[in-house]
């Protein structure tokens, strides 16, 4: 099984292109120029410099000790929560916003959803000195409240969203709408594995760098350079992407995602798309989507903003389907608990996306030797209100 993208942009049946006749210049233009970009030597050098010196690169690979304890094998964290703007989007967003200074775009677009993405492509802009305008949905404006600020403060334009739910799927709409409005001028720099052909495969190249550091890091600290285990939350899939890529082709690597089941798989309150979708297209790609009998796309929902999305990247939905990947549907409250034992145990609070990823381990069986990596894409702090609101935290904290 391949999980490289083929030359028309699919994985197995999943991928593509499928675009307006409008964007079809703008995103030719971009699959034909973005290889050499990434492969070229200022752009490495200029990647390069900025993430080891303002991103803080490497992220720490981090053992910890009592997670591993309590689970009975051997648990490292991948800490993008210790990267500039906390999380791990920044990899991504610098990325894209140099390639679009080089394509001679000077406006940039982008939808978000936790906020990560929009925060980290307002950083790169502020940077860059480039104009940005961020798409969110009016649900995540309200429940990601501090990440607006920061936005706003780093100059960008916030411009929330009433339609749908009033979430990331809506955001995503009404940036791709704009980008149909300003296809010459504006740089869509999209925040996932999502999105039609390159986008999926140029944001797992430009998040290949937590593999690619992984590797080094277990061979100087286990002396090997591949884990038993991988483990990732996956929303549209960039985290998960980048922690996957450099092992996609070893099968000594077992690979397990966490998406978010919301209320329960069951329950019509859930974005677990492995689980619930089925064959569609959405933003450009097609993939399993979370759809009815008319194929109308349902509404999904999680606690988490990051995660809350109807679709899921090309690739994962193809890991998926071809049995590479094993998926995990986290509810609200496994994640909500997973946050407050790693805060318990190892004085980390994670995001409330990366505790979906860190609510795997209580659902598997390790073995005591084995070497488990695990992903933890971003810190809590935009998150601080949900937590402080959750009964089963606050319980948890009273009887403490
Ligand atoms: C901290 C964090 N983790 C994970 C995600 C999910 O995105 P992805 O699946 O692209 O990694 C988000 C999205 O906003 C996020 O903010």
């Amino acid at each position: 099984m391949n999980y490289t993208v083929d030359n028309n942009g699919y994985y197995g049946t999943y991928g593509g292109a499928y675009v307006p006749e409008i964007l079809y210049g703008t995103v030719e233009a971009l699959k034909n120029a973005y290889l050499d970009v990434l492969q070229s030597p200022s752009f490495k050098a200029q990647y390069a410099h900025l993430m080891k010196h303002y991103v803080g690169r490497p992220s720490p690979l981090y053992c910890a000790k009592r997670l591993s304890e309590r689970y009975h094998t051997q648990i490292y964290l991948k800490r993008e929560d210790l990267n500039h703007t906390g999380a791990h989007k920044i990899n991504n967003a610098i990325g894209q916003v140099l390639i679009a200074q080089q394509m001679g775009k000077r406006r940039i677009i982008a939808e978000t959803g936790a906020g990560q993405h929009g925060v980290a492509t307002a950083t790169a802009c502020a940077l860059m000195g480039l104009e940005c305008i961020v798409y969110m949905g009016a649900t995540d404006v309200e429940r990601q409240y501090l990440n607006v600020q920061k936005m706003k403060m780093l100059g960008a334009s916030v411009m929330p969203v009433q339609s749908g739910n009033k979430t990331l799927k809506d955001a995503a709409n009404e940036a791709l709408r704009d980008w149909c409005c300003h296809p010459d001028t504006t740089f869509y720099v999209i925040g996932s594995t999502v999105g039609p052909h390159p986008y999926p495969d140029l944001v797992s190249r430009l998040q290949a760098i937590i593999s690619e550091e992984i590797k080094w890091q277990l061979q100087e600290q286990v002396g090997r350079d591949y884990p038993d285990y991988l483990i990732a939350c996956v929303g549209g899939g960039s985290n998960a992407a980048g922690t996957y890529y450099h092992y996609w082709d070893n099968p000594k690597v077992r690979i397990i995602s966490a998406e978010a089941a919301g209320l329960g798989v069951d329950t019509g309150q859930s974005a677990a798309t492995i689980h619930l979708g089925k064959l569609g297209i959405i933003h450009g790609s097609k993939t399993l989507l979370m759809q009815d009998d008319d194929g109308q796309i349902t509404e999904p929902y999680s606690i988490s903003a990051g995660l809350d999305y109807p679709g899921i990247g090309p690739l994962h939905a193809h890991a998926a389907t071809t049995g590479r990947a094993k998926v995990l549907a986290i509810t609200d409250d496994e994640a909500l608990r997973a946050a407050l034992e790693l805060t318990e145990l190892e004085g980390i609070i994670p995001a409330i996306e990366s505790a979906h990823a860190l609510a795997v381990l209580p659902k598997e069986t390790f073995g005591a030797n084995d070497i488990v990596v695990l992903t933890v894409s971003g810190r809590g702090d935009k998150d601080m209100e949900t937590y402080a609101r959750s009964p089963l935290i606050n319980s948890s904290r009273q009887s403490a």
